[in-house]
């Protein structure tokens, strides 16, 4: 690859979290539980037994969070609210103490040069609201603007970038299709009437910011291009339903305002017809779209695989991460130039990126994490090769500033640039974190 090209001047570099998975604390202050909370507390759920309550403690360590956010040099940091401290039942009474966590958090960072990107929802519904039905009541929408309109006036002076989602695909895949996140629901049925509340929630947010809001806001979706094993019909047939189901269900609405044809192939009876109003509603311009990108898949067809009828072929001699995902970096330039011949030009961020990788202990201090800084620096590769070929990509996000609560797979799966010890909490920048300050210090120039 060149390396006569860098960085544009002011691309955002940073890095990201989520509440449930650092803060720790989770009834803290007033706050009110979340289906994690709940989840992690069902025997069976989570095989580690491991669960939010300390997490990173990143509620009570932010300001030293930040501190080292600011050794590391990054421009802005990624993170979520979690909706039931500032709104313990969901909706109605305003928690203030809760409020006030993210009002010292925006504060800390701006003081320290850090821009905040906010994540109105990164999966931690409020419990009280799961009892109402969650993101299978249509009035979840209503539900998801109150809570942003409180966020928007307590913090957009401060903030200026907001996402609505991240990730509907994998809330209503894992959450209620295979049941492996929270709220743990198996149910083909309800699979697509919670994505659809999911993109019904996002637009109402949006319409709430545009009312009241005074910068900028958009989604944040996980895309995995989907290669055809072979050129056979049905391989190709597969390869267009996979691709249907997790990246276009969510990017077709909200940029041409309709769903992709192969959404009825893929949930069959199970998919509903929606009202036409609606996608007119979900299909809203939005300021910029954030891309997570880890993998990608090649797709051969599979009878037994629902509901896409389509399975993943591993390649051999390809490396793998710990959580069994190819590293695939040259997935990232297509995707994110595939963004834009099919959605068009807007400004793109690469929201989270990052691998799992086992880092050996060190008798030096230093933790050398070979596999994650060769991670890093090819996508960052692929990323840069993606604006040379004309995206408008404006920041990157590597997933995860800290060792965090992996979901379901607890805190076995470390996807930090910066270690953090379960017992002590104490954070040390692993080799893959002085690598990437290097990357921000020179714009990309260290890439090669
Ligand atoms: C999520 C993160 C998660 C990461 C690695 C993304 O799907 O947004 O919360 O930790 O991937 O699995």
């Amino acid at each position: 690859m060149t390396n006569s090209f860098s960085f544009p001047d002011g691309f955002l570099w940073g890095a990201a979290t989520s509440a449930y998975q650092v803060e720790g604390s989770p009834l803290a202050d007033g706050a009110g539980p979340s289906i994690w909370h709940r989840f992690t507390r069902t025997p069976w759920l989570v095989p580690s037994g491991d669960n939010g309550d300390v997490a990173c403690d990143h509620y009570r360590l932010y300001e030293e969070d930040v501190r080292l956010m600011r050794e590391l040099g990054l421009h802005a940091y990624r993170f979520s609210v979690a909706w039931g401290r500032v709104l313990p039942e969901g909706t109605g009474r305003v928690n203030e103490k809760g409020l006030d966590f993210y009002r010292r958090l925006v504060d800390a960072l701006l003081e320290n040069g850090i821009q905040p990107l906010v994540t109105l929802y990164h999966w931690d519904l409020p419990a009280a609201l799961d009892d109402r039905g969650g993101w299978l009541n249509r009035d979840v929408a209503g539900w998801f603007a109150e809570y942003a309109r409180v966020m928007f006036r307590a913090l957009d002076d401060r903030v200026r970038t907001w996402a609505t989602l991240n990730e509907p695909w994998v809330v209503t895949d894992g959450g209620y299709l295979h049941g492996a996140l929270a709220p743990g629901h198996r149910n083909l049925f309800e699979a697509p009437i919670a994505s659809h509340h999911l993109l019904l929630a996002h637009a109402a947010a949006v319409e709430a910011y545009r009312a009241e809001g005074r910068h900028k806001i958009g989604l944040v979706v996980n895309l995995e291009p989907k290669y055809p094993a072979s050129d056979s019909e049905e391989d190709l047939a597969a390869t267009r339903r996979a691709d249907a189901y997790m990246n276009r269900q969510y990017l077709d609405p909200v940029f041409h305002g309709r769903y992709p044809d192969e959404m009825a192939e893929v949930f069959g009876e199970a998919w509903p017809d929606f009202p036409s109003a609606d996608l007119a509603r979900i299909r809203q311009p939005i300021d910029f779209l954030g891309v997570n990108y880890y993998t990608r898949n090649v797709t051969k067809f599979d009878p037994t695989a629902l509901p896409v009828q389509a399975s993943a072929v591993k390649q051999k001699r390809h490396a793998y991460t710990e959580t069994a995902w190819e590293v695939y970096p040259e997935g990232l330039t297509d995707t994110l130039v595939w963004v834009k011949e099919n959605y068009g030009d807007l400004p793109l961020y690469i929201t989270e990126n990052g691998a799992a990788f086992y880092d050996p202990p060190t008798a030096h201090g230093e933790l050398s994490d070979p596999l994650r800084v060769d991670y890093l620096r090819t996508h960052l590769q692929a990323a840069r090769e993606a604006i040379e070929r004309g995206v408008d990509l404006r920041g990157y996000f590597a997933w995860s500033l800290l060792d965090n609560l992996e979901w379901s797979l607890g805190f076995s799966k470390r996807f930090g640039i910066v270690h953090v010890d379960s017992e002590t909490l104490k954070r040390t920048p692993k080799a893959s974190a002085r690598f990437y300050a290097e990357v921000i210090r020179t714009n990309g120039g260290n890439l090669g």
